[in-house]
């Protein structure tokens, strides 16, 4: 049987930074769900549908097929055979995101190639709905969060290094809405799985928030 750790948390916890070296570690695959949303995401605004409009939406999801397949250890994300993990980092696409996961057949879409995926691989996989929705019975249940104030500016430093200008107040609007957002909607909305463990990252260094989840692991499933 494979093993499977489930980090789940809004927008700008760390999520993935923490879920790759935890992934790297322990030799698992990482699996980046959100990266998935935002293709779908990126596939609607390429087909200039409004997103939203669901059943426009619903209607384009059957002409769609998410990938993933993995380069040197690095996930990529596939949009009908294209590799577009370069193109689905920007606000626009997370938003858009943000917007289409609302839908049914957006999620059911998704749903199948997350559960398939952990069924066949060891992995650490990360998002908003995995330990409650997608994997219920992944061995590890991580809830990753962090005041708003820290996770703006973490999104702040990081468009800075990418030679953006943001403003941090518009992000840390940004980040309230899409926590709004993710909270709130009906299907799978984000939320702390029962059994899940909750970090705050806000004090707390990589490592240090690494170190806690790697010895969850071995308290476990060694
Ligand atoms: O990187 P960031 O935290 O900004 O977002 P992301 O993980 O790339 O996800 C983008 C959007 O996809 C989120 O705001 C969610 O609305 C949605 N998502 C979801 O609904 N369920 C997941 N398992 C992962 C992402």
């Amino acid at each position: 049987m494979s093993i499977n750790i489930a980090i789940d948390g809004p927008a700008g916890a760390g999520k993935s930074t923490i879920a790759k070296r935890v992934a790297e570690k322990l030799s698992f695959i990482y699996v980046d769900t959100g990266a998935m949303y935002r293709a779908m995401a990126l596939y609607m605004l390429r087909g200039r549908v409004d997103i939203k409009d669901e059943a426009a939406v619903t209607d384009m999801c059957s002409n769609v097929h998410v990938g993933i397949t993995y380069e040197d250890g690095e996930q990529r994300v596939l949009l009908n055979e294209e590799d577009v993990s370069g193109l689905i980092r920007s606000e626009e696409v997370g938003n858009a995101a943000s917007a289409v996961a609302v839908y049914s057949a957006v999620r059911a879409k998704l749903l199948e190639l997350q559960q398939s995926l952990a069924r066949t691989h060891n992995v650490v996989m990360d998002g908003r709905d995995i330990g409650s929705a997608v994997l219920p019975g992944a061995q590890v249940k991580i809830y990753l969060t962090a005041s708003v104030h820290t996770r703006a500016e973490r999104r702040y430093k990081e468009l800075v290094k990418k030679g953006e200008s943001p403003d941090i107040q518009v992000i840390e609007q940004d980040i309230i809405d899409r926590d709004y957002q993710d909270m709130h909607r009906k299907i799978s909305p984000l939320c702390q799985a029962e059994d899940a463990v909750l970090i705050d990252s806000s004090r707390l260094s990589i490592d240090g928030v690494v170190d806690r989840i790697l010895n969850i692991y071995k308290e476990r499933c060694c």
